[in-house]
């Protein structure tokens, strides 16, 4: 009997809590077989607030894949996604002697030299989570991206080091370790997400990718990595608390009209119409223009997609970014929010939709599962193994480095 095997993801946005499933085949295709969200009660922004709700809500998003998938995801590898202001990211450097200079460089030189790199002093309070080689340097020659096989007598590396709180990752260990899911790997949540949305080509020539949640994460690439992560404070959340007092509503309805009849430039609503809204004092309701629902949301956007655009010129500098902005999460869903992202950054920005897996619409059309998605994409191409420390193979490096190298 062909062998297949499931994987899933675990998003804790600043919004929902997501879950999605995915099964692969004997032929190596991977299909979505589950997905379910819940409201993320019990946490606030993706760090852990309240540790009994924070477990009842990714036990009910779960819980709601699993249905659909029929199956239990403790059972499954679990990529979960890690996001906050706790998250910073560090460069460090590694250089070691070649240990057989006449062989050229193997296997045990590279482990060597990314290990060292993550020998930096910390904090107490906190973790590095991923280390992701950005060039290797043989003999003072840069930009090498695979040193294996060369030959040389010193290896130097560098490496982006992305580091998070230990409270705020053991916290998330503890609500895992609740629901029984000890197969388990934390990811950066931006990294995850670039896996779903961002061509490989693009982040080769450079990109930004920018997820426009609750709150924007925006993440720049280079040369094929990583290069910059940075939380941003407001987002989509921004936009219907805004909506919510210009409009003197309530949260829900402020969300609903935002949703469906919102624009991110006043100038693109072409003909007015009225909307009926309900009145924050809970008596009745009201008719309010479109234009005017736009031009609140219009300053919101505007202010942060201003903030991405001075932290992707910070984050880049020269060179430019030639790939473009991918905007993805929930709202980037913003009627004209594309076309707003351009204006700003001066920049072609492209909306990023998780479909390069096969399943439900639901999932592949819709911005906000990017971010499960690429949690997929990420564990499914085994990166995990190489730039997490302490899951398996800095003990048990094997031919499979020459998978990722080349
Ligand atoms: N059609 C739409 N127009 C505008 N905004 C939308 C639309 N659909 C969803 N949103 C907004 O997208 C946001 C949710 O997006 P998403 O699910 O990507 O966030 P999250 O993953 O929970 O949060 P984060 O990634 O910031 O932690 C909400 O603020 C929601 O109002
Ligand atoms: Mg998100």
């Amino acid at each position: 009997m062909a062998k297949t095997t499931r994987t899933a993801a675990i998003d804790i946005g600043s919004t929902k809590v997501a879950c999605v499933v995915a099964e692969t085949d004997a032929g190596k295709k991977t299909s979505i077989i589950g997905y379910g969200t819940a409201p993320p009660d019990g946490f606030k922004q993706g760090v852990v607030v309240n540790l009994d709700r924070a477990t009842e809500s990714v036990t009910s998003a779960v819980a709601a894949a699993e249905d659909m998938a029929g199956g239990k995801v403790k059972a499954y590898r679990t990529f979960v996604g890690v996001s906050g202001e706790h998250i910073k990211h560090l460069e460090g450097i590694g250089a070691v002697p070649v240990r057989k200079p006449a062989k050229g460089i193997g296997q045990r030189d590279v482990e060597d030299v990314i290990r060292q790199a993550q020998t930096i002093r910390l904090p107490n309070d906190e973790q590095i989570l991923h280390v992701i080689p950005t060039q290797f340097i043989v003999d003072g020659q840069k930009g090498i991206r695979n040193p294996l096989g060369l030959f040389g007598v010193r290896l130097e590396v560098e490496a982006l080091l992305v580091i998070g709180a230990v409270t705020a990752i053991e916290n998330i260990y503890r609500v895992l370790e609740r629901l029984d899911i000890r197969h388990r790997f934390l990811v950066l949540q931006a990294l995850a997400c670039s896996f779903a949305v961002c061509e490989e080509d693009d982040k080769e020539l450079g990109c930004a990718l920018v997820d426009l949640g609750g709150v924007t994460e925006l993440s720049v690439y280079r040369e094929g990595e990583i290069r910059f992560v940075k939380s941003l404070k407001v987002g989509a959340s921004n936009i219907t608390k805004d909506v919510a007092i210009g409009l003197r509503t309530t949260f829900g309805q402020a969300e609903e009209v935002k949703c469906k009849h919102g624009v991110a430039m006043a100038s693109m609503v072409e003909q007015d119409e009225t909307l009926e809204v309900d009145d924050a004092s809970g008596r009745g309701t009201k008719q309010v223009s479109r234009r005017l629902l736009a031009s609140i949301i219009e300053p919101r956007i505007e202010e942060t997609l201003n903030m991405v655009d001075a932290e992707v010129r910070k984050a880049v500098t020269g060179e430019g970014l030639s790939g473009g902005v991918v905007l993805t999460g929930g709202g980037s869903m913003l009627q004209g929010a594309d076309v707003l992202a351009e204006q700003i950054t001066g920049m072609p920005v492209k909306l990023g939709l998780p479909d390069r897996l096969i399943g439900p619409k639901e999932v592949t059309k819709d911005p906000r599962f990017a971010t499960a998605v690429g949690l997929l994409k990420y564990g499914l191409e085994g990166r995990y193994l190489f730039e997490m420390p302490g899951s398996g193979i800095w003990e048990k490096l094997t031919e499979d480095i020459r998978g990722w190298f080349s």
